[in-house]
């Protein structure tokens, strides 16, 4: 087990509520996680150190209620099921092009030709900006994300400021051409409604673009490299899989469970907050650890183990309550798709050091190097 799988085991059975020197408070047992998770008037997502006049617009992620129903309202009809299923036919195009370039090698970076370029081309394509530069999407994505803590702290690196400038610019300059000749996309749509305030203001628009960009990328990736992981650390599961293609629900949920890209999220006190037995004083910073609590010995049998039909698999990795991920049908639509072509192309894959993953990080590898099987 790696040091951090012990850091957390030890944390989740003798320091479950635990405040670190900058007085941050971890929690790290499952039902703890879930009670932050549902409690939106003790603990809030508005966790911003920027002053409220310097910050811009809020995004959905980072705000409280009526302000987060508000905005999530206006996007969610784009990410439910029904939508989301019409998506299929061109996330599978697009995963056999990016597989079929990729084997053409025995050895490739599977972040740089598939588990990067899958997400971000599907969000560009739901947004409605495929035809920009797909890769400089991605380093924006890379760096803005990479730089969150510093940026929720006022403190943003002089690389992530230039990201999310350029960035801007960027969509400024779409959200233009879509204005005068509206098509039918998620950002089109968002440009025209109306709500009860009237149009979206540009920064409101470009809020939606920054998230949508970044919360979907990281994680996505995130998942398609644990997915590769677990085939590495398991390799019967890739015969299991190819003899019976049911069992990809279940694999993806294991992985999800195991390998959390989201491992850990934010929230900040409200008032008092108690849990279990602990006082959380007003006002302070709170870690739910969701990497963590999907391990928890008391909620799953064998926690550590990956059990490829575990049902039922109640984890947290896409968390849970007013803020649940909004693209959990699109990332595990991209996973089934990702999953269905490996097995069609492949007889096998398996990284080629092993050693590239931290548990515990966010998002995943930037890079990761693979050895392909190819099919016959
Ligand atoms: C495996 C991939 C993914 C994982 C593990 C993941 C995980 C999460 C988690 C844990 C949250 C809740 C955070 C919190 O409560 O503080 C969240 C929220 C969110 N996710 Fe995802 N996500 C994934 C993919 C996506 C995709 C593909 C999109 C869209 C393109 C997306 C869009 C969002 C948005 C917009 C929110 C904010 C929802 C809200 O605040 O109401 N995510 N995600």
């Amino acid at each position: 087990m790696s040091e951090t799988l012990q850091a957390y085991q030890e944390l989740r059975i003798h320091n479950p509520i635990s405040e670190d020197e900058n007085g941050t408070w971890q929690i790290a047992r499952h039902k703890d996680v879930l009670q932050v998770l549902k409690d939106h008037t003790g603990f809030s997502s508005d966790v911003s150190m920027v002053a409220p006049e310097d910050r811009g617009e809020p995004s959905m992620l980072f705000s409280d209620a009526p302000i987060h129903n508000r905005l999530r309202k206006l996007v969610s009809y784009a990410f439910k099921p029904g939508h989301i299923a019409d998506q299929r036919e061109l996330i599978t195009d697009r995963c056999e092009t990016l597989m079929k370039t990729m084997c053409q090698s025995t050895q490739v970076d599977l972040v740089e030709s598939l588990a990067a370029p899958l997400p971000v081309t599907v969000i560009a394509h739901m947004l409605g900006v495929e035809d920009g530069n797909t890769q400089q999407f991605k380093l924006w994505s890379d760096t803005i994300f990479s730089n969150i803590g510093d940026i929720l702290m006022a403190n943003p690196s002089e690389e992530a400021r230039l990201a999310s400038e350029q960035m801007d610019a960027y969509f400024l300059s779409r959200i233009d051409v879509f204005r005068r000749e509206p098509q039918n996309n998620l950002l089109s749509r968002l440009i025209e409604t109306e709500t009860e305030d009237g149009h979206l203001s540009d920064p409101e628009l470009l809020s939606f673009c920054r998230l949508l960009l970044i919360a979907g990328n990281e994680t996505t990736t995130g998942l398609i490299t644990g997915i590769v992981r677990v085939f590495d650390e398991i390799p019967e599961a890739f015969g299991q899989l190819k003899a019976n293609r049911d069992l990809i629900p279940t694999f993806i949920e294991e992985t999800l469970r195991l390998h959390s890209p989201f491992s850990v999220t934010i929230r900040k006190t409200k008032k008092p907050c108690v849990i279990g037995d602990t006082e959380i004083p007003k006002g302070v910073m709170v870690i739910p650890m969701i990497a963590c609590a999907n391990r928890d010995e008391t909620v799953f049998d064998d926690p550590e183990k990956f059990i490829i039909d575990r049902s039922p698999n109640p984890h947290l990795a896409f968390g849970f309550g007013a803020h649940n991920c909004l693209g959990a049908h699109l990332a595990r639509l991209e996973g089934e798709i990702a999953i269905h072509s490996m097995l069609d192309h492949l007889e096998g894959i398996s990284l080629a050091n092993s050693g590239d993953f931290e548990d515990g990080e966010l998002g995943g590898p930037s890079k990761l190097l693979v050895n392909l099987n190819p099919a016959k």
